[in-house]
């Protein structure tokens, strides 16, 4: 139990699943009143609803990050619902897998809109909040397609690096304010996203991807929603403008084959 989360008020984007519904789950059990705001509201509902079932607090809405008027009215429902905002977590991203000179400027428009321009939003409309009460946290889910590249996946590498240096700028300017702003890097996690891919192409992904992380396996949504609660309370408070890697140890290897 991290002490300082109890009683603060949290926005979670894409929180009806994977990633975002366990930092939802993981706010919550701290203490944190949560939006859980997702592009599904039927996944919104069922991870809102269990939250309460549990005992704790939450809200849910059915918004997309890529909408300026959503974004904001999910954050007048924070504010409605639960009296303030101290922590958003803009989770939402949007990858779609194909060689660089075969993405037509439309799938182009859709990666970066959901997930460099959701995170834009999502900072935009809070910030003018967070630095008229002094204080506030802003965390960004980029990843480790934003420190280097994929093969079949530039339209989300550009996003992602995006993302990451987006979040330096929005630490740089609002530090003085009281807001401090971070990203996390996951490496290749075990959500939703594989199972899209069909049960064969997902038992590949998820054995492919194992493989290539030193640590043998990929990782467990669970696994970034305690490093997204770390970067919300006061145990972070001297981090700001970092993008932490949570990655099974992938960007620790040059990609050399080993030596002994
Ligand atoms: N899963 C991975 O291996 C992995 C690795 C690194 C980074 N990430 C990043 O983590 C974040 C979450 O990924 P995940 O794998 O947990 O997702 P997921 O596939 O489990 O769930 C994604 C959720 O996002 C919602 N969503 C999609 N578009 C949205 C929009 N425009 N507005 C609001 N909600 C929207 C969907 O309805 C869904 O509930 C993404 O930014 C993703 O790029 C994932």
């Amino acid at each position: 139990m991290t002490a300082s989360l109890g009683g603060r008020i949290a926005i979670v984007t894409a929180a009806g699943s994977g990633i975002g519904a366990a930092t939802a789950r993981r706010l919550a059990g701290h203490g944190t009143a949560v939006v859980v705001a997702d592009l599904s509201g039927r996944r919104a509902d069922e991870v809102a609803a269990a939250i309460v079932a549990g005992g704790g607090r939450a809200v849910a809405i059915k918004m997309d990050v890529a909408v300026p008027e959503r974004v904001q009215a999910t954050i007048q429902l924070a504010l409605d619902t639960f009296g303030g905002l101290d922590i958003v977590v803009n989770n939402a991203g949007l990858a779609e897998a194909a060689p660089l000179h075969e993405i037509s400027l439309e799938s182009w428009n859709r990666v970066i809109a959901v997930t460099l321009t959701g995170t834009f939003l999502g900072m935009k409309y809070c910030l003018p909040l967070m630095r008229r009460q002094g204080r506030g946290v802003i965390v960004n889910t980029a990843s480790i397609s934003g420190i280097a590249g994929d093969y079949g996946l530039s339209s989300y590498n550009a996003a992602k690096a995006g993302v990451i240096n987006l979040t330096r700028s929005a630490a740089r300017e609002n530090a003085r304010d009281g807001i401090r702003v971070n990203c996390v890097c996951p490496g290749a996690i075990n959500t939703r996203a594989a199972e899209l891919l069909g049960k064969d192409r997902a038992e590949d992904f998820r054995r492919r991807n194992a493989a290539a992380h030193p640590i043998g396996r990929i990782g467990e949504p669970d696994e970034i929603a305690s490093t997204v609660c770390f970067l919300a309370s006061d145990e972070s408070s001297f981090i700001t403008g970092a993008a932490i890697v949570v990655d099974g140890g992938i960007t620790a290897h040059t990609g050399l084959p080993d030596m002994a």
